[in-house]
């Protein structure tokens, strides 16, 4: 086989069979086919798409190009949990514990942040001495004892997806549904979870800009799931305003304690869904009441305080005010509705303040990031709150000019509801 040939096939819009394809992503992997065909190869599928059968034969190469993780040690059904990305969402930090808090094992990996969009891996690892680097044993033997561990994507699942993901970045095929349900789905399969929810965003803060393509790429992963015998359905979120209210990394986790301690919040009913969906998939019919006790009677916090002692992080700060050099607030230009508050701009300034990385190789300042004070629906008076920024660097008028450009004011709108579709 030649690669210049299965490249041209895939050009000329042709279906590619299983073994072009495992030799292809083999080749890759080994180092036998360079980076300038791969990036031919991933643009002929921008163009020219792939067939149902084509992504499974894809995703299955890839699952095989690494390590896959057996939980089969740990009793009981166990459900992973998947968001294709946005800014301010902390869903995972609530929901893997209130799931876990009924007795449904939760073994989670998950990712960093890039660009404007967050990473719960780094929002983890603002908590002090919180390890996100656990061994495969440590890892089981904790979802074990205590239902629960969140770590970070281990290097040996699907090796694959980490070379062409690089490569996709800067050759602009990161967006195409082909390669982004192989990417995601081969990463959750070789993790092996029984079940899996995903939550596939939409909206201008997210991949997935209308409500079609997000419908699409749900289906795709829902079947490719299902195939290979794993239980998935998936939602599809609102992504055009950041959700909830806090941008960054520790303030994430701060809003993430209190609705786990039953605070009141704009997250409270939406993650009570997701999670009955996740309870579902693992065989348990909850109803959203019972669901919602466990974030008031405690179990859900207790839950993640387990799982912070277990990975040595220290929890005695988790709701102190962030700790910055500067910080400033936004105050509303003009009496109004707020009409629309984009997430991608707003997590773009949140990454400039230091909360995210713009390349790879940035670190990031925990303690930076924004805090809002409203959100889309609400009425506002001139010179009210907005948000506030947080920074160790210098806050200028231009930042707040830009949070200020990512927002409108009108004379009315609906609250957007988080969940828009659920795709079984
Ligand atoms: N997230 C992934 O893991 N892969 C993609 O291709 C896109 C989003």
């Amino acid at each position: 086989m030649r690669a210049v040939d299965v490249i041209a096939k895939k050009r000329d819009g042709a279906v590619l069979s299983a073994d072009e394809i495992k030799w292809l992503i083999d080749g890759y992997v080994a180092g036998d086919i360079p980076d300038y065909q791969m990036s031919a190869f991933a643009m002929a599928v921008y163009f020219r798409s792939m067939t149902t059968r084509e992504i499974a034969d894809l995703t299955m190469a890839m699952v095989h190009s690494g390590d896959t993780l057996d939980l089969g040690a740990i009793p009981g059904v166990k459900v992973d949990k998947h968001s294709t990305g946005g800014v301010g969402d902390k869903v995972t930090l609530i929901l893997a514990p209130l799931v876990a808090s009924f007795g449904v094992p939760v073994a989670k990996m998950s990712g960093r942040g890039l660009g404007h969009t967050g990473g719960t891996i780094d929002k983890l690892e603002s908590i002090p001495g919180f390890q996100v680097e656990l061994s495969e044993e440590q890892f089981i033997e904790q979802v074990q004892e205590i239902g629960l561990s969140v770590i970070g994507q281990s290097e040996k699942l699907v090796p694959a997806d980490k070379l062409l993901y690089a490569l996709r970045d800067v050759t602009a095929t990161v967006d195409t549904i082909p390669l982004i349900a192989s990417s995601i789905m081969s990463k959750k399969i070789a993790a092996g979870a029984d079940a899996i929810l995903l939550d596939v965003t939409v909206g201008n803060g997210a991949f997935m800009k209308t409500i079609e393509d997000a419908r699409q790429l749900a289906r795709t992963m829902v079947d490719l799931g299902n195939a290979v015998g794993r239980k998935t359905m998936a939602v599809i979120t609102d992504m055009s305003q950041p959700l909830g209210l806090a941008i960054g990394n520790r303030n994430e986790i701060t809003e993430a304690v209190q609705v786990l301690s039953g605070k009141p919040s704009i997250l409270r009913d939406y993650i009570a869904e997701l999670a009955q969906m996740m309870l579902r998939l693992a065989g348990l019919k909850k109803t959203l009441p019972e669901i919602l006790d466990h974030l008031d009677n405690g179990q859900a916090l207790a839950k993640f305080e387990a799982m912070t002692r277990a990975q040595g992080g220290d929890s005695t700060h988790w709701l102190e005010p962030l700790k910055v050099a500067h910080q400033v607030e936004v105050k509303a230009p003009q009496a109004g509705v707020i009409t629309q508050m984009e997430a991608m701009g707003i997590g773009l300034l949140a990454m400039k303040l230091g909360a995210g990385r713009a390349i790879k190789a940035d670190s990031i300042d925990f303690e930076a990031g924004i805090n809002l004070a409203h959100k889309v629906g609400d009425e506002v008076v001139k010179g009210e709150v907005l948000a506030t920024l947080y920074s160790n660097r210098e806050i200028t008028d231009s930042d707040v000019q830009e949070f200020l450009g990512n927002l409108q004011i009108g004379p009315s709108a609906e609250p957007i509801q988080e969940i828009l579709e659920v795709i079984e």
